[in-house]
């Protein structure tokens, strides 16, 4: 089958791809444009950007200014194409800062999840951006869509699901984590089929999240009814994703049972891969470390037993002993570090 294109809002990219956005470096401005540039939706991360250093005194600034910086550069790398977008978290404690911050940059989208992004309408204002918000269940839909109607007459322009087989933060239960066959893609997809009927959102595109990295998987979601997917984990060990090498071996060394599932600071569970850091934490063992930044509206740094971001950017300096790996249950599928336009290639023609 020929892949359609991908229209939210007033953008059109030739694939129906989002790059989903990955915290703490993955998803910066080399990879974002590679994937516009290669026909799909380029998504910066605005989790953990910044000089750490710096960041201890003046956190919001440092984070603005920076992410500004990094959706600049990824516009001249794609030469001012459309398509380039930001995730921000809803559990950031400078959500508000920066989704402003994304809107005055010109980003054409946002997402947001790990969280109901209940006020983003808000935060936007009479920006002509797209908002995207990330769910996992068509209850959380209505929530939002209802806010949104009721509090800002603001539709939403895509809908992104997150499966229970997706990689970073998850929205469901450990006990419905155990048994993916409750939360579905195919029947997440029908909840919020229902939702888009009973609020006239027709036309509306539903992504899927969660385990997609070759073609064949796009064509299974399409055919299942979806108008398009986000992908993460398959592009980490691209060689645009801005993380060290040493750390992307991790992942290309990696097999599906070294997965596990800790409680996250975020206040959800999450999927990582067993590295000494989880290890650690497994048997109990609470890290060293002071917050200056406090970037997670949720994160008790007393009662937490690592620092989120510290372990994160860990993973981005190379530092396996350290590093946190967020990976979705298609770790297997990473087997290389290869470019970007590899993967595209493979979408082409019929
Ligand atoms: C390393 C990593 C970092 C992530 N960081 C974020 C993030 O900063 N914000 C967010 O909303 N989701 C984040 N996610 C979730 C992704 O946006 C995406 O929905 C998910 O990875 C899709 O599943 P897949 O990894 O199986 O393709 C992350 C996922 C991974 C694997």
């Amino acid at each position: 089958m020929k892949l359609p294109s991908l229209k939210i809002r007033g953008l059109e990219a030739k694939y129906p791809v989002i790059q989903a956005g990955m915290g703490c470096r993955i998803g910066m401005a080399d990879l974002a444009s590679a994937v516009v540039n290669c026909g799909g939706f380029g998504t910066i991360a605005s989790v953990g950007i910044g000089d750490l250093e710096r960041g201890k005194t003046h956190f919001v600034d440092e984070c603005n200014t920076n992410f500004a910086l990094e959706l600049k550069k990824a516009r001249t790398l794609c030469g001012g194409k459309k398509n380039l977008g930001v995730n921000v978290m809803v559990a950031l404690s400078n959500y508000e800062d920066i989704v402003r911050t994304a809107v005055a940059a010109g980003a054409d989208y946002i997402i947001s999840g790990a969280g109901l992004p209940l006020q983003l309408p808000e935060y936007v204002g009479d920006a002509d951006i797209a908002l995207i918000p990330v769910i996992s269940s068509g209850r959380a839909f209505e929530v939002v869509v209802k806010t949104w109607l009721r509090k800002y007459d603001r539709k939403p322009d895509a809908v992104i699901i997150e499966g229970p087989r997706c990689g970073g933060h998850l929205g469901f239960t450990m006990e419905m984590i155990e048994h993916p066959e409750t939360c579905s893609l195919d029947l997440l997809l029908k909840e919020v089929r229902e939702v888009i009927a009973k609020y006239q959102l027709d036309g509306l595109p539903v992504l899927a999240a969660g385990e997609v990295c070759c073609r064949a998987d796009i064509e299974k979601f399409l055919k299942m009814g979806y108008d398009g997917v986000q992908i993460g984990t398959y592009f980490i060990t691209t060689e645009e994703s801005a993380i060290d090498p040493r750390s992307k071996q991790v992942f290309i060394d990696a097999k599906a049972e070294d997965i596990v599932i800790i409680k996250s600071p975020v206040g959800l569970p999450v999927r990582v891969l067993k590295t000494p850091l989880v290890q650690r934490v497994l048997s109990g063992q609470r890290e060293r470390f002071s917050c200056p930044y406090r970037c997670l509206r949720s994160c008790n740094p007393a009662k937490s037993l690592f620092c989120i971001a510290r372990a994160l950017i860990a993973t981005w300096s190379g530092d396996t002993e350290n590093g946190l790996y967020m990976v979705g249950c298609n770790v297997d599928a990473c087997r290389k570090i290869f470019p970007v336009r590899e993967f595209f290639e493979t979408l082409q023609g019929e």
